[in-house]
């Protein structure tokens, strides 16, 4: 497994790109049991899961929508924490079954703060898809329900997520050395 260098961090291969797309077919498959007949309307949140929302998009049997927001940023690699506001949320949410996709759940800070505001549109179900989840990061109450993968408190890169903007393009999830 090769160490590779972004900016000045050495990353280990962690997640390869065929256990990564294995269990999103899995995610996918709860998904379409669950959501048959609803059309779900998946909110993925940018920029970081760009490419698991693609991946997992293509993998559903049923009628779906997507959509993309952008929410906060976050800089180099400790979490920010101050969402500021969502940016493309055209769709009015009011008796919609929304699933939120994100990369990664770290403190929970993020989507802990921004749920409430998709609440107060009233959709008629609201639940979250996260890949990774960085279960003794999160200090923030949240109920994830379709869960990549349960990580270590490490950070990580590939597959979507960046470090200070650069790894986004890795087909594989690489935790740092
Ligand atoms: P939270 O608000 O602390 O849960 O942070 C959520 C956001 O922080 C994610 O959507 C990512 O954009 C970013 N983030 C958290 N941990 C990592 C990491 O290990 N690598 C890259 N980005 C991360």
């Amino acid at each position: 497994m090769p160490v590779i260098n972004v900016h000045d961090k050495k990353f280990d291969t962690y997640l390869s790109e065929e256990v990564i797309h294995q269990r999103i077919k899995e995610l996918a498959a709860a998904i379409n049991n669950d959501y048959e007949g609803r059309r779900p309307l998946f909110i993925a949140i940018l920029n970081g899961s760009f490419m698991f929302a693609s991946d997992l998009f293509k993998q559903l049997t049923i009628e779906a929508e997507l959509c993309f927001i952008k929410l906060a940023s976050y800089k180099g690699m400790k979490s920010s924490g101050n969402v500021v506001t969502s940016i493309g949320l055209d769709d009015d949410l009011f008796g919609k079954e929304v699933i939120i996709v994100e990369d990664i759940v770290d403190t929970g800070k993020t989507l802990h703060n921004f749920l409430p505001k998709l609440e107060h549109q009233q959709p008629k179900s609201l639940k979250i898809a996260a890949l990774l989840h960085k279960k003794e990061a999160t200090a923030y109450p949240l109920k994830l329900d379709y869960v990549g993968f349960e990580i270590p408190d490490k950070f990580v890169v590939g597959y979507g997520l960046d470090y200070d903007g650069l790894g986004r393009n890795l087909k594989e999830i690489y935790q740092l050395v």
